[in-house]
């Protein structure tokens, strides 16, 4: 089958990795891509959210399914675009429709959702400048710190944790009456806090079925030992060594199996991935967030832990027979660790040279491309992401040490990346 891959960072490269790997993949398409995607199908130069000229795309290279990384054209609609437009319904789009995607493009229908269905997360309360007033007051009574959240697609800066009530209610002000993060600060969760460790949950559903994938943990901050700026993620681990069965079994009780049946039970068009953000509070698990999507850069230590054929798993979603699927995972530790531009989460340049990518590969060591692009003979930089390194290895210590010597290797100017992912997690040297 011909398959069209919507995005162009890292998860997409690990995506298009994996598509091309299927003898079910024939034709692979991504859009628009990076250097790396096009090593493994054709790139087309089309925008993620531009519907008509991926449906023109469509028609002309003869696609049978639509793999949607990013969650910005879920949350605008791709799936509904593809089921209505006449002439394309028979191709298949992985990713919930329009209404599914608020899960991920508004806090507040997610919280809704998770009420409705009884799902452990933070309370809350939600706020529009109308409620002003009775917002601040709501502020005033809530133990610290307070967790704001703007409800609409921002960017990943709409979540502000504030360490006083002043600072709450000024950041509350700005949102809800100055515009702060613009329409998807117009309405504005006030949440609790959640204490424990944080980690993703994906799972790939086909609306009746699901199958659990496995878990892995985000390193959000640029700085060692999460310090600094937020980033879109700087690395990530799988397996984590506190996720036990006993665990998982609560997660699936409370947590998944109530969501898949929400969606039955609130008629949501769900045929794709979920990314449930967790709070792990010593063995207690709440929800702090769903995605409508993969993790970014968490896909690029997931899909490579799994050995199921891909393409077999994204039919089997489409004819809701997931129940027929057992996932088999890749028992070694996998790390993946991100190198970025200088400045990044702030300014930065584009166009950097990357020398070094034709270094033999290591074995057990991919090197996964985020923000690149082919610009004559070179591969230049194109985002603040620009690599990720991912590596198997007997332990989470042995897989990163083996991704940062990788590193090693390459280089473009202003170059960094964090050299202590998976810290808490690291085996004590050997005497
Ligand atoms: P989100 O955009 O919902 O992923 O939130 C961004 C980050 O803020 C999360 O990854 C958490 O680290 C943190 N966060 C969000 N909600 C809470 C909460 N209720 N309690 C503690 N931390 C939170
Ligand atoms: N790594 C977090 C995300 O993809 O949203």
């Amino acid at each position: 089958m011909n398959i069209l891959l919507i995005g162009s960072g890292g998860r997409e490269h690990t995506l298009a990795w994996k598509l091309k790997q299927s003898p079910l993949c024939n034709h692979l398409f991504i859009a628009p891509g990076n250097a790396g995607t096009a090593l493994c199908g054709t790139n087309l130069p089309i925008a993620i959210s531009d519907f008509d000229s991926l449906a023109t795309a469509c028609v002309a290279n003869d696609i049978d399914m639509i793999l949607v990384g990013p969650e910005e054209p879920l949350v605008k609609g791709i799936y509904d675009f593809f089921q209505n437009r006449k002439g394309l319904e028979n191709i298949k789009v992985i990713g919930p429709s329009k209404e599914a995607s608020q899960l991920e493009g508004s806090k507040a229908y997610a919280k809704a959702f998770m009420k409705r269905h009884d799902i452990p997360t933070a309370a809350y309360g939600e706020f529009t400048a109308d409620k002003y007033l009775e917002g601040v007051e709501y502020i005033k009574l809530q133990s610290l710190p307070i967790v704001l959240k703007a409800d609409g697609l921002a960017a990943g800066k709409g979540v502000l944790i504030c360490q006083s009530h002043l600072e709450a209610i000024a950041e509350f002000e700005l949102m809800l009456l100055r515009s702060k993060f613009g329409e998807a600060g117009k309405k504005v969760v006030i949440e609790e806090f959640l204490k424990g460790i944080e980690l993703s949950i994906f799972v790939l559903t086909d609306g009746e079925n699901y199958v659990l994938l496995p878990e892995a943990k985000d390193y959000k901050r640029i700085g060692e030992a999460d310090a600094g700026l937020n980033t879109g993620g700087m690395g990530a681990v799988s397996p984590l060594p506190f996720v036990t069965a006993a665990f998982l079994q609560k997660v699936k009780e409370r947590i998944i199996d109530p969501t898949i049946a929400g969606f039955k039970k609130d008629k949501l068009d769900y045929k794709g991935f979920v990314f449930v953000g967790l709070m792990n509070d010593n063995g207690e698990p709440k929800v702090i967030e769903y995605n409508c999507r993969m993790g970014d850069p968490e896909t690029e230590v997931v899909i490579p832990r799994i050995k199921n054929d891909l393409v077999e798993l994204l039919v089997a979603t489409t004819t809701q027979k997931l129940n027929e699927i057992t996932i088999e995972t890749d028992e070694r530790a996998v790390a993946t660790v991100v190198a970025v531009s200088g400045g990044y989460p702030g300014d930065y340049e584009k166009g950097k040279a990357i020398l070094g990518l034709d270094t033999p590969a290591l074995e057990n060591t991919i090197v996964f491309h985020s923000g690149t692009k082919k610009e004559d003979d070179d591969i230049v930089t194109n985002g603040g992401r620009v690599l990720a390194v991912t590596s198997f290895g007997e332990n989470i210590t042995e897989a990163v040490e083996q991704s940062n010597y990788m590193l090693e290797q390459l280089h473009f100017e202003g170059m960094y990346y964090r050299t202590d992912i998976g810290y808490e997690f690291k085996e004590p040297a050997a005497l």
